[in-house]
């Protein structure tokens, strides 16, 4: 084997384990049938695939709260959020129809020290886990974030959809879903971005990419956000904010 081939091999092995890191995070939530935030009971049924253990611990962090409830609780963040989720700061994110689990996780990740902002972390260190579980179950139910409709930016798309753009090798949409709008409703941990402010995103594809920002999963976006431009952010941005 020569020396390019042996660098191929190894580029292909390593892309190859992000898949399975990824495909193996997403196959723990997907075990996990999460009620929708209207049913009854918390908690749920649960394939023999994940062992006892792992299905109490899931459960325990994302179980399902009481969106109405909620809507009471969660007075305080609306004043940033909006009314219904949908803040109308360019750098405060929607929250309208956000997934229930990524709503979750990312104040368990203020709370931690994982993802640092001051106000969040704040704001997040008064949240107990039942508060938490009714407040994301509000901004869960909304009706889904929606962008203006307007012209879509060719470069944010092409970005966004073809996987050859990318240094992993998987686009944008296999993790966030057609036009960004998320892939399932209530159990995935990807978030919306599809008609999320464009300043909000742009920001945080910046922070991925410096490694502010290091929560997520395997630094999976880290390692997206490292091959992206300032040109490709500003695209991304403009495509996925557009979104209605
Ligand atoms: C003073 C304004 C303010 C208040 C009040 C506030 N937030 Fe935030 N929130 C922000 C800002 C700004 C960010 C973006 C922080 C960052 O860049 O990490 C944010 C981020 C978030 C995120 C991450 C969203 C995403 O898309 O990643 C969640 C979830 C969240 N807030 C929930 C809440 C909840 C629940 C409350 C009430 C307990 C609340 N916020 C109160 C300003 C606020
Ligand atoms: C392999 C799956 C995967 C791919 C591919 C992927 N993402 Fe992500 N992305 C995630 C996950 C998981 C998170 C949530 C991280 C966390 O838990 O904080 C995320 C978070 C984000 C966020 C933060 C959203 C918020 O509300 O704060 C943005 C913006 C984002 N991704 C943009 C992109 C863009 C643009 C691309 C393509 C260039 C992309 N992602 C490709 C998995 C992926």
């Amino acid at each position: 084997m020569n020396q390019d081939c042996k660098v191929y091999t190894l580029l292909g092995i390593k892309k190859y384990l992000y898949v399975v890191a990824f495909l193996s995070f997403n196959a723990a939530f997907a075990d996990t049938e999460v009620p929708s935030p209207y049913s009854a009971t918390p908690g749920g049924r649960v394939s023999s695939r994940v062992d006892a253990e792992r299905k109490e611990t899931i459960r325990l962090r994302y179980k399902t709260g009481n969106p109405i409830a909620g809507q009471e609780k969660s007075q305080l963040c609306q004043g940033c959020h909006g009314t219904n989720g949908n803040s109308t700061d360019p750098l405060i994110p929607k929250l309208a129809g956000q997934h229930i689990n990524y709503i979750s996780k990312q104040i368990r990740n203020y709370q931690d020290g994982t993802r640092t902002h001051e106000i969040m972390e704040a704001m997040a260190s008064t949240i107990s886990d039942d508060d938490l579980a009714d407040m994301a179950a509000y901004f869960a139910s909304q009706n889904k974030m929606k962008g203006s409709g307007g012209a879509e930016n060719p470069r944010g798309k092409e970005l966004f959809t073809r996987s050859d753009t990318t240094k992993m090798g998987i686009a944008c949409v296999n993790c966030h879903g057609e036009r960004g709008k998320g892939i399932e409703s209530q159990i995935s941990a990807f978030p919306v971005l599809g008609g999320q402010h464009k300043d909000y995103i742009r920001q945080q594809l910046i922070n991925f990419r410096s490694g502010d920002r290091r929560n997520s999963p395997y630094k999976i976006m880290n390692r997206i956000a490292e091959s992206l431009t300032d040109i490709d952010i500003e695209s991304l941005a403009e495509y996925v904010s557009v979104q209605p």
